[in-house]
């Protein structure tokens, strides 16, 4: 009995303790959140430094679980006034997208086959990214979009590689319009980026950076 009644004398007055110090020092749960951000943070920073473009993928499917999950990060990056002008579609079907790799070689037969058969870069799961052609930023939507899918994917073990030639091999020419009618992008839309994923077969060294393409003006 005078424990309990020793317990909710000191109980609130500690918790009231705990609170005015949280308000006027920043301590406990405020600092151990903050703490825990910066530990995300660096798991983000890793990331980025860590990802590379992969050119060589084992020949194993990405889960279509695991590909929603990255694709739900790619929408959620942020667009010109969130107009999310966009439209993706992900084919994964083996057969497909050797339909496509074979009909964007025949179709550049001035070019060498295997660059041109060869674009995809064997990844197992091709995301096609259309642009909104009624929006002059669009562009810049599509590249963030991809941004996300691709560090969101590397993150969780998925390497990608992003693509331009395969946009360049599939809209040049007739041979390719039917594929690209297959993905059904709607009218207004123009196919403007292409991201492989897969699990990666290669451990490419980090690509040079140029550092002095920043700097501070004072
Ligand atoms: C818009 C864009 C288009 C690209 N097109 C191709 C491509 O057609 N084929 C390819 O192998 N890599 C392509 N890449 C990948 C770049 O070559 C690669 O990102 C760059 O060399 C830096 O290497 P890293 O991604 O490993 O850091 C493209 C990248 C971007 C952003």
């Amino acid at each position: 009995m005078k424990k309990l009644k020793m317990i909710t004398t000191w109980l609130p007055l500690l918790m009231l303790l705990l609170l005015l110090g949280d308000r006027l020092f920043g301590w406990t749960y405020t600092a151990m959140a903050k703490e825990e951000l910066r530990e995300e943070r660096n798991q983000v920073v890793e990331t980025i430094m860590a990802r590379r473009s992969i050119r060589k993928y084992k020949d194993e499917a990405v889960p279509r679980e695991l590909m929603t999950e990255i694709l739900d990060c790619g929408i959620n990056a942020p667009n010109g006034q969130n107009k999310q002008s966009w439209e993706i579609r992900v084919v994964d079907d083996p057969g497909l997208l050797g339909d496509m790799s074979r009909a964007m070689a025949q179709a550049h037969p001035q070019l060498d086959s295997a660059m041109v058969g060869g674009c995809f870069r064997g990844a197992p799961v091709m995301v096609f990214i259309a642009r909104d052609l009624s929006y002059d930023f669009s562009a810049y939507d599509c590249g963030l979009l991809a941004g996300n899918m691709m560090l969101s994917a590397w993150s969780k073990g998925v390497g990608s590689v992003c693509l331009g030639s395969p946009v360049r091999f599939l809209t040049d020419n007739d041979l390719c319009a039917p594929l690209l009618q297959r993905l059904g992008f709607s009218e207004g839309y123009e196919l403007s980026l292409c991201v492989g994923f897969g699990y990666a077969d290669e451990a490419p060294e980090a690509k040079p950076r140029d550092k002095f393409k920043y700097r501070f003006i004072d």
